[in-house]
């Protein structure tokens, strides 16, 4: 059921002041509400013939359409054949498309509302192409391990973050017309074995961790979810009851269809049984043999599948197609993922990169004020990834290489580089209003960087670390990383340039944390900007932060660690039972670990002070016990304590502020110290006020216990802060 008051309760946490916001947001449609949606799927469904249904459920296998994964139309209802399609960053396998900041890259920025924007954007591309299902966003990887392959491909090591970014991406994209999928549920954190291994994960973790921003998407409406390839305690996902149908369908209330990763299914009954709804790409490419089609069919027939099982599946696909409005006039699908040509997209999606490569900057190191940059007589741009490649933007297929300025990770989940601005072009283009000499030393050799560098006034060095899906293997990595160094002895080229030149910048663009503890203290390094997987315009963004065209106000999305056992986690080489509620800070907070930057850090070229904590609202102990509805039960989504505080600009210049929200559970609970449950972001002019307001909402204060979600009863604490360990204003909740 959903209802109006429901609605505006999701959306009580949003910022009502916009950050930074980049061009015009698209046109929203008004979605309908699921019971409209099933009504009009149950009145198709009488219309369809047995192998109608089935054709619905069933991908006609691959590279046998012209998207990735493709089902059979049902002309007696007008339903297409349906066209599904990566990503979670853009279209995958069209030229000409917009390569969007990566998620991991719009998890930095903290802001609501770009991310919104960025999914209204990436759907509304989808939509152009005639692509009905866009495969994203992605929760999943979570980022357990610092090295796991696929982990920027989501929104960051903490599920609270990962929830809100997964919400936003999928109103905004489902709003453009797309049918959005939630991936890759579940426990899928690493590439290495990860169709053969076993995730083992107690039941508490999977719930506070695991599931939460799949809660998040559910609650948002999302058309389907895609099981993942690991088997979950001894059982395949996409075979598993326990993971489709108890904790998917029945716990969060999901309304739509469960998809198999492509091949990630292995029997026709135990998965038909298990809840899955659809399978992809409906051939397996490794052995030639079809679960489903006509042997579900003769599963039915013979009785170990219910006839109303595969109704249900075609009820859940139907509803999700009426649900974003496909049935009124969709566009055809208009491109050949098997013969990659270049189209013409409208509208200016790059704005959104544009802004998301500027404001998800994270700026690390700022000595004495080194940056912004002010016409400086000449800076030396060093290193590979200060360029676009001359072959092209890391031109081999599905962006298996790390050659060039590096924008995304590699394997499904990128896009085809059109347009790229790379830190090179856009210093020049800079350097040339400014009268500044600008030469460069376009790759990785440490000795012809310092030579470079040598005279410059202002060195700026460019390193980058590398990860993707494990199907291919780049420099000796089989999707995870092999360690947390910057790739082509990226240490040593900063050292030899930082050993000749006294004012030394490191932009790093990454896939997640990286060692940098050789050079980090070193007093020329004077400044480290955190660039990330900014997207097609990242040379653009990052020189509206040298330069000070905008204030940095990105921030880290995991940890940064001094020592890579510093996080306590290790990709397992089998099945993996090595589960537990501290991840990333979780851990660092629980042992006391000095990170070398922490979750939720950034710099700011201003100064921002906290000031003025109101709590409002009188939580009850006790479980949610409200109706079940999509995000799980209704009672666990209602704001049940309000807290504020007065955040102000007390510096020069305008900028941008993330006051982030932890907290504290009672002793006892077996929560770690602190956990992200808000976050604002704002604008302010110098000297300018704003309140930061933050909506706990009951599940904001539950932990999972006995089999249900619990607000335990004892005293909270509030820590409002500008980082996970920057704790500025302290509360307490008494329940
Ligand atoms: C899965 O395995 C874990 C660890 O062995 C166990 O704690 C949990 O209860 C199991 N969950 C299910 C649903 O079997
Ligand atoms: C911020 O505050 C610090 C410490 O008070 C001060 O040294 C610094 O100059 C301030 N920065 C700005 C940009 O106002």
């Amino acid at each position: 059921m959903r209802t109006a008051i429901f609605s505006i309760l999701a959306t009580a946490t949003l910022t009502t002041q916009s950050a930074l916001p980049s061009d015009a947001l698209h046109s929203k449609r008004a979605l309908l509400g699921w019971d409209e949606a099933y009504s009009k799927a149950e009145a198709s469904l009488a219309k369809l013939s047995s192998s109608e249904k089935i054709g619905i459920v069933t991908g006609v296998g691959w590279m046998k359409g012209p998207c990735v994964g493709n089902t059979t139309p049902a002309s007696s209802i007008g339903y297409p054949s349906l066209c599904l399609q990566d990503g979670p960053l853009g279209i995958r396998y069209v030229k000409g498309v917009t390569a969007f900041s990566a998620g991991i890259h719009a998890a930095s920025t903290w802001d609501r509302d770009l991310i919104h924007e960025r999914g209204s954007f990436m759907g509304n591309e989808a939509k152009q192409l005639g692509v009905n299902v866009q495969l994203g966003p992605a929760a999943g990887a979570l980022g357990k391990f610092a090295k796991g392959g696929r982990n920027w491909e989501g929104f960051g090591a903490d599920p609270y973050l990962q929830g809100i970014a997964m919400a936003e991406t999928i109103k905004g994209m489902q709003e453009s017309g797309v049918q959005a999928t939630a991936k890759h549920w579940t426990v899928n954190e690493q590439e290495r074995n990860r169709d053969t291994m076993s995730s083992n994960v107690g039941d508490r973790v999977l719930r506070e961790l695991y599931n939460w921003p799949f809660a998040d998407a559910v609650k948002a409406d999302v058309a389907s979810v895609m099981c993942s390839y690991n088997k979950v305690n001894s059982t395949w996902a996409c075979e598993s009851d326990f993971v489709m149908n108890k904790m998917l369908k029945e716990e969060l209330g999901f309304k739509g269809y469960v998809m198999s990763d492509w091949n990630a299914q292995h029997t026709t009954t135990g998965s038909a049984n298990g809840g899955m709804d659809m399978t992809m790409p409906g051939s397996d490419f490794n052995e030639g043999s079809y679960f489903w089609g006509p042997q579900l069919q003769s599963a039915v027939n013979n009785g170990q599948v219910q006839q109303s099982r595969v109704d249900d599946m075609v009820k859940r696909i139907l509803a999700s197609w009426y649900l974003v409005g496909q049935d009124k006039g969709y566009p055809a699908t208009s491109f050949d993922s098997w013969n990659v040509g270049q189209k013409t997209i409208t509208g200016n999606h790059f704005t959104n990169v544009r802004s998301m490569a500027r404001d998800g900057i994270v700026l690390l190191k700022n000595e004495g004020a080194s940056l912004p940059l002010k016409a400086p007589k000449s800076v030396a741009v060093i290193g590979l990834d200060s360029i676009v490649n001359p072959r092209g933007a890391n031109a081999c297929v599905d962006r298996g290489c790390n050659e060039g300025t590096l924008i995304m990770g590699w394997g499904s989940g990128s896009v085809e580089i059109s347009n790229l601005v790379a830190p090179l072009d856009a210093i020049k283009a800079q350097g040339q209003k400014d009268g500044t000499t600008v030469t460069s030393s376009p790759n990785d050799n440490a000795q012809q960087g310092a030579s470079a560098a040598q005279n410059a006034e202002v060195a700026v060095v460019c390193i980058n670390a590398n990860a993707g899906e494990g199907y291919i293997t780049v420099e000796g990595n089989a999707g995870d990383r092999n360690d947390l160094n910057a790739w082509h002895n990226g240490n040593a080229l900063v050292e030899a340039v930082a050993k000749v030149n006294k004012k030394t910048v490191v932009v790093v663009h990454s896939v997640g944390p990286i060692l940098m503890e050789s050079w980090i203290e070193n007093p020329n390094v004077v400044a480290v900007v955190w660039a990330g997987l900014p997207g097609q315009e990242s040379g653009n963004g990052l020189v509206d932060i040298l330069y000070g065209a905008a204030s940095p106000s990105g921030k880290l999305p995991y940890t940064i660690a001094k020592k890579e056992s510093d996080y306590g986690t290790t990709i397992a080489p089998g099945d993996d039972s090595n589960w537990d509620l501290f991840i990333d800070y979780r851990r660092f907070d629980r042992d006391n670990i000095e990170p070398r930057f922490e979750f939720g850090f950034g710099l700011s070229y201003t100064n921002f002070t906290y000031a003025d904590l109101a709590i409002s609202g009188a939580p009850t102990a006790g479980p949610a016990t409200g109706d079940i509805a999509p995000g799980g039960h209704v009672d666990l989504w209602e704001t049940v304590a309000t807290v504020t505080a007065e955040i102000t600009n007390s510096g020069g210049v305008e900028g941008a502020e993330v006051p982030q929200l932890y907290i504290g559970y009672p002793a006892g609970s077996g929560t770690p110290p602190k956990q992200l449950r808000g976050f604002n972001k704002f604008k302010l002019a110098a000297g300018a006020s704003s309140t930061a307001t933050f909506e706990l909402r009951r599940r904001d204060l539950s932990i999972w216990k006995d089999g249900e979600w619990v607000v335990p009863s004892g005293e909270f604490t509030v820590n409002v802060g500008a980082s996970s360990r920057d704790i500025r204003l302290e509360g307490k909740i008494t329940v």
